[in-house]
C-alpha cells in the first residue's frame, strides 16, 4: 500500500464521520438470504418472503449470528447494528477506478458535494471497472482486512475479515426463481443509505464446483440488457402503488465494454453526507439532481431516526438472453456507488428454461 493511499484514507475516514453506514440490496428476485419468517412491519408480524416488503429491504440475513460472519468480535462490536449479516452487509470496500469515463451531468448522483477531487475515483465515475473482492459480495466489505487502520470499519457501516457470499454455509435452503429464457423479468432492489451510483444485474451459469467457484470474469461474460426507457417505485408488495418514470441508462465507458448501467433514480441530498444527518426527506437544501416524483429524494437512512428506511423499492425489467444454456444460474446485483469507494452486490439463484 503506497504512502498516499493511506493518506486518502484515513482522509476518507474522517470526511464521512459516520455516513457510511447502511447501504442496499437486490429483493427481487428472492435473493440468497431471504427465506420464508415471520417479518416484523409497522403494523404488525407478517409471514413470507421478504422480497418487497416495505422498509425490509435489509432485512433477509438478519436471522445469521453474529459470529459467522465477523470471526473476530473486537472487529464489530462498535457497529450500530447488532444483525450484521444482513442482506444489506454484503460489499467490496475501499475499491476505486483509475480514470473516470463518466462525465455526462445526466449521469452523475453527487456532483454538488464541494468535495469533487475525494470523490473523483469512486466506483460510479468508470461504471464496471472497480475490482471486487467477490461477485456477490463479502460480509462487512473487507475480506482482506483493512489497510493500515485498526479500527477499519467498526462503528462505521463495515467490519473486517468477513466471509464472502459465495462461500457463506446458509442454514435455510437457497430459494431459486424459474426464469424462461427470451423473456422478460422484473428485479428490484431497495436503498438502504443512497450512495448515488448506478447499477447493473448479470448472469453466470453455476460452475460444476458449486457456488463457491463464481467469479466477478464469469458474471462479466453475461450483464442483462435493460427493457425499455421506463422504471418503477413501488410502495410495498402492492403493485397498484407502482409509479413511473423514465429511466437514465448508459453502455458508453463502461466494463465490460458495452454493458448497460442504470443510473439510481433516487437524489441524495446536496452535499457531502447526502442528506444522512437530516431528521426526514424532503432535502432542506435541493437535491443533487431532479427527484423522479414527490418524495423520492434523500439519503434514506437517517441518524436522528434510524429506523425509518425508504418505503420503496426500484424497479425495472432486463431481458433473459434467448441463446444461452438451459440450467442453474446466478443472478448478481452490482451497485457502483459514488459518493463512496464501495460496490454492494446481492445474488439471487435463478433456473433458466
Ligand atoms: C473501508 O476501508 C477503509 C480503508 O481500509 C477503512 O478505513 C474504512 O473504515 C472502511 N469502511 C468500511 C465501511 O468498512
Ligand atoms: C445548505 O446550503 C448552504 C449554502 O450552500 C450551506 O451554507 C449550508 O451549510 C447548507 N445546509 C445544510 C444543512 O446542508
Amino acid at each position: 500500500m503506497k504512502f498516499g493511499s493511506f493518506i486518502f484514507c484515513f482522509f476518507v475516514f474522517h470526511l464521512f464521520p459516520a455516513n457510511v453506514f447502511g447501504h442496499g440490496a437486490m429483493v427481487i428476485p428472492y435473493n440468497w438470504f431471504d427465506h420464508p419468517q415471520w417479518v416484523e412491519m409497522e403494523h404488525g408480524y407478517e409471514y413470507g418472503f421478504v422480497g418487497m416488503k416495505s422498509q425490509q429491504m435489509c432485512t433477509p440475513g438478519a436471522d445469521i449470528p453474529k459470529h459467522r460472519v465477523c470471526p473476530n468480535p473486537e472487529h464489530c462490536e462498535g457497529l450500530l447494528n447488532k444483525h450484521i449479516g444482513l442482506a444489506c452487509f454484503w460489499f467490496t470496500n475501499y475499491t476505486f477506478i483509475e480514470k473516470p469515463t463518466l462525465f455526462d451531468p445526466k449521469l452523475r448522483t453527487y456532483a454538488h458535494t464541494g468535495y469533487e477531487d475525494q470523490i473523483l475515483h469512486n466506483p460510479w465515475r468508470a461504471p464496471g471497472f472497480a475490482p471486487v473482492a467477490t461477485p456477490c459480495g463479502a460480509a462487512g466489505g473487507n475480506p482482506y482486512g483493512c489497510f493500515g487502520d485498526k479500527e477499519c470499519g467498526n462503528d462505521n457501516g463495515g467490519y473486517q475479515l468477513g466471509p464472502k457470499a459465495t462461500e457463506f454455509e446458509f442454514a435455510h435452503d437457497i430459494h431459486v426463481t424459474d426464469w424462461t429464457r427470451g423473456d422478460h423479468v422484473e428485479v428490484a432492489w431497495g436503498i438502504r443509505a443512497n450512495h448515488g451510483g448506478g447499477y447493473s444485474y448479470r448472469l453466470c451459469k453455476i460452475p460444476n464446483e458449486g457456488r463457491k467457484a463464481l467469479t466477478e470474469e464469469c458474471f462479466q461474460q453475461t450483464p442483462l440488457r435493460f427493457v425499455g426507457n421506463k422504471q418503477w417505485v413501488q410502495f410495498g408488495e402492492d403493485r397498484s402503488t407502482r409509479f413511473e418514470f423514465p429511466a437514465v441508462r448508459t453502455d458508453k465507458g463502461t466494463f465490460p465494454p458495452d454493458s448497460q448501467w442504470t443510473k439510481n433514480p433516487i437524489p441524495s441530498c446536496n452535499g457531502i453526507h447526502g442528506g444522512s444527518n437530516y431528521l426526514n426527506p424532503p432535502c432542506i437544501n435541493g437535491t443533487q439532481f431532479p427527484p423522479p416524483g414527490p418524495n423520492l429524494e434523500g439519503h434514506g437512512f437517517y441518524f436522528r431516526e434510524p429506523k425509518k428506511h425508504f418505503p420503496f423499492s426500484i424497479i425495472d425489467l432486463v431481458e433473459i438472453p434467448k441463446d444461452l444454456e438451459e440450467g442453474e444460474y446466478v443472478l448478481s446485483f452490482r451497485w457502483d456507488c459514488e459518493q463512496t469507494s464501495q460496490v454492494w452486490n446481492t445474488c439471487a439463484s435463478v433456473r433458466l428454461h
